[in-house]
């Protein structure tokens, strides 16, 4: 780590700040903040004048190497996290793939050894829970204890064999609540979704679009609304992943409002995309669940971060190729592929996107500000997910996790630019002003001038423990 390094004459933009000063950093921490600090003895010295500060991204929803309707991702820990870096993103945390009969310590030292010798960044998980016979709902505190406190459960996906019931949510709360442990839902109503879908492929309607038809914005409003009514009635918090609609935004809202310690995320998709992306020729490639959505919903995921009831946004990077997503298709006569929604496999990029589309939807269309961006790409995470005082500040004693951003630098978002395995970028074509030159974590470029420079492996994992009193009363910081 050498003997350390000046950052000179940045602009520092943190969650609440914006101001000029230097940054000093030592054995990979944030060592010193303000003007004029002396460089004498240390290593580097990064002349950051004309460029902005902020902390690392934090992507608290990805899902590298996950094996789903018959595909697999193609982003492995060492593509992944450069294609992370790239648009800024200095953690992640992971889903892992914890199947029945599995322990959730299994499946996450999975996790760590596919991570080890690998990741770029810094890297956590969160378990996902399919099943809650006694082992799983004992090893909750094992893995609180072990840094891993946060967990994922599927409300629908029910065929695909990783729905967890309400009576496993009720069990999982319960005991989430006795450990200081966050569980979390993907929220959809599974009978909505299941016989809607039946219908349409009876009907023969399986054109792309009917992907977003059968899985209707009241399928997630009655999900959330469940998911938040079991944690107020069992006391647990919750934590709600990649919100799509309005009435489940508000939903969420309420019960902030009553006090409930509920949280929720939304991503980049349902910040710019509607489900007229479904109509297109190439429509099957934006399949994910839940799907996008007219352009209120668009609206109310910005009034959401605005007001602060969505606290994080996240990718939801799937990384499932075009090819994988065709995979499952027959194709006709002429070869042009036949549409079947129900086979094609949901999820979507965005780690390395993420980053340009807030800038250019948020930043850009003046719908949030640059502290604002902070606060739901990095802050409000290590908040929630147990990061804080290591991670998504600018702060003395906290990892050198910094991006650096050229203002005036512009870059029309292509595939060819971006660092992705998915052959496509959902948002090809997007301006963006504000772009990243610099990626460090604990005070190590990773990312300069275009280029990795550091080796595989760097990223390390970080154990979590979350905060006691966001667990038991809502906090919007
Ligand atoms: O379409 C999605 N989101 N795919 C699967 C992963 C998830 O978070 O639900
Ligand atoms: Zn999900
Ligand atoms: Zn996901």
């Amino acid at each position: 780590m050498g003997q350390g390094m000046l950052i000179k004459n940045g602009t520092v933009i943190t969650a609440h700040r914006t101001y000029e000063a230097d940054i000093k950093i030592e054995r990979g921490k944030i060592a010193g903040i303000g003007k004029d600090l002396d460089a004498q003895n240390l290593e580097k010295t990064i002349d950051a004048a004309g460029l902005w500060i902020i902390p690392g991204l934090i992507d608290m929803h990805v899902h590298f190497l996950s094996p789903f309707m018959g595909q697999m991702g193609a982003a492995d820990f060492y593509s992944g996290t450069k294609a992370a870096a790239f648009g800024g993103v200095t953690t992640i945390l992971d889903f892992t793939n914890t199947d029945i009969g599995q322990t959730m310590l299994e499946s996450v030292k999975i996790k760590e050894e596919q991570a080890e010798g690998k990741a770029l960044i810094d890297y956590s998980f969160h378990p996902r829970i399919v099943e809650a016979p006694q082992r799983i709902i004992d090893e909750i505190k094992e893995l609180v204890d072990y840094g891993v406190p946060t967990f994922k459960m599927f409300m629908t996906y029910r065929r695909q064999g990783i729905q967890a019931h309400d009576g496993i949510l009720m069990k999982v709360m319960e005991e989430a609540a006795k450990h200081n442990a966050l569980p979390g839902v993907h929220a959809e109503n599974n009978d909505i979704v299941e016989s809607l879908t039946e219908e349409a492929v009876e009907a023969g309607e399986t054109d792309w679009h009917a992907h977003a038809r059968t899985r209707p914005p009241i399928a997630e409003e009655e999900a959330i609304q469940r998911a938040v009514y079991f944690a107020q009635r069992i006391g647990s918090p919750l934590f709600i992943y990649h919100v799509s609609t309005k009435g489940g935004a508000e939903a969420i809202a309420k019960a902030q409002k009553q006090g409930h310690p509920i949280y929720a995320e939304t991503c980049p998709h349902y910040l710019s995309l509607t489900d007229e992306i479904l109509k297109r020729e190439d429509g099957y490639k934006y399949i994910c669940s839940p799907p996008m959505r007219p352009k209120e919903h668009i609206e109310a995921m910005w009034e959401g971060l605005q007001k602060g009831y969505l606290s994080v946004t996240g990718s939801d990077d799937c990384n499932y190729s075009s090819e994988a997503k065709r995979a499952p298709m027959d194709v006709d006569k002429d070869g042009e592929l036949i549409p079947e929604f129900q086979k094609v496999v949901n999820g979507l990029t965005g780690m390395e996107s993420r980053f340009h589309v807030l800038m250019a939807k948020g930043v850009q269309s003046g719908k949030i500000n640059m502290n604002e961006f902070v606060r739901i790409t990095s802050y409000n995470a290590a908040k929630i997910f147990g990061l804080s005082a290591k991670k998504g500040d600018i702060s003395i004693g906290y990892d050198a996790d910094l991006v650096l951003i050229d203002p005036h630098k512009e870059m029309k978002l292509t595939y060819d630019k971006l660092h992705l395995d998915t052959q496509y970028n959902p948002w090809e074509g997007l301006k963006v002003k504000g772009i990243p030159v610099m990626t460090m974590v604990r005070g190590n470029p990773i990312i300069e001038q275009g280029q990795v420079v550091v080796e595989p492996g760097y990223g390390r994992f970080v154990r979590r423990k979350l905060d006691p009193s966001l667990l038991r009363q809502f906090g919007n910081f």
